[in-house]
């Protein structure tokens, strides 16, 4: 509304910014700009005293009609209850129960992830968790897999806008990890992962690692046997036999496959190692030179090694379960299994 005393005008435009500010929106009734207006009134010239008390009435009309409107909105609108998706006047007593009345159980890839690391603990590991959006720079150039190198096509995983990936190994932490301390470095690092798969018993798109770094002066591949035996060993309270094979991974030089006696059945074949006896369990080796410049740690002085492990498929074999998909099923049937 327009007024044509200036001085009207321009409390007019303070009181309607307060108005917006206030959470009680009555107290603007009783706003100094408004009372300074009615004291106004008497000192001014004769001649334009009548138009200007009219125009103060009009305002405070107009503010009055401001909080009304105000307060009726606030009281017509039902209140609603995000807590309760029925009438919130039934009886406690007589409300429908919105969960049966049992407790849920923990996911069995949390609670033995939870063992898992206190192995590590044990051991002086400490744990950092892992992330589950990423760049190019650690899911790959930081790991030595130049751009364009024929390697990144094992990993194929989701990519979103912005260049974004949905990790496919907890891998891009190894950077990370070695930026964040200086040697002795011992982590492990727990993180969800995610490929591009056929799915099937043994492959999942989404599933749970855990990454392993390990760096010191004098490290050697002596260690990360033992490293990998003693807790496998710990894991499964059992002796177990191991092998390593040569492999090929960016990142480390030289690499490993990790090649356990089945826990399950002790090397007399069961369905868990597919009646072998061995199971192939994990990728590890010497953390690559190049991978330890990356991360500000002189390859001249320290070495180190590294794992990546799936956890979904230590759990398996521990519990002889036959489908990686059982995990992200949300069977209750199977989940409760694991009290
Ligand atoms: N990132 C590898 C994978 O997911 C596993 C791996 C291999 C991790 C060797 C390592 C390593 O840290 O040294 O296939």
């Amino acid at each position: 509304m327009a007024y044509e005393h200036e001085e009207i005008a321009k409390a007019a435009a303070q009181l309607k910014e307060k108005f917006g500010q206030l959470d009680d929106k009555r107290q603007i009734l009783r706003a100094p700009e408004l009372t300074a207006l009615y004291e106004r009134i008497k000192e001014i010239p004769a001649g334009r005293r009548a138009s200007f008390g009219k125009e103060v009435n009009k305002l405070k009309a107009e503010i009055g009609k401001l909080v009304e409107d105000n307060q009726i909105e606030t009281v017509h609108l039902a209140p609603i209850d995000v807590t309760a998706p029925f009438d919130t006047n039934i009886r406690p007593e007589d409300r429908p129960a919105l969960l049966p009345a049992e407790d849920g159980t923990r996911h069995p890839l949390m609670s033995e992830l939870e063992t898992v690391l206190d192995i590590f603990y044990r051991m002086g590991f400490s744990a950092v968790e892992s992330r589950e959006i990423d760049d190019d720079y650690h899911m790959f150039t930081s790991l030595n897999f130049p751009p364009g190198h024929p390697a990144r096509d094992e990993y194929d995983t989701f990519l979103a806008e912005d260049a974004l990936i949905a990790p496919a190994h907890t891998s891009i932490m190894q950077n990370r990890v070695l930026k964040g301390g200086k040697p002795p470095i011992r982590a492990v690092i727990p993180g969800r992962v995610f490929r591009n798969e056929d799915l099937d018993a043994r492959h999942e798109h989404t599933f749970y690692q855990l990454e392993g770094v390990y760096v010191d002066e004098g490290i050697n591949a002596g260690h990360l046997i033992a490293t990998l035996k003693t807790f496998l060993e710990e894991y499964y309270g059992q002796s177990l036999e191991v092998k390593t094979q040569p492999f090929y991974f960016p990142f480390t030089e030289p690499s490993f496959e990790f090649t356990v006696s089945c826990p399950f059945c002790q090397k007399k074949g069961c369905h868990v190692c597919s009646y072998t006896g061995w199971i192939e369990l994990l990728g590890c080796g010497m953390i690559h030179p190049n991978v330890l410049k990356e991360g500000g740690v002189d390859p001249e002085k320290y070495t180190g090694f590294a794992w990546g492990m799936g956890i979904d498929r230590l759990v398996m074999m521990k519990y002889g379960i036959e489908d990686v998909r059982h995990f992200e099923s949300a069977n209750l049937k199977f989940l409760r299994q694991f009290q």
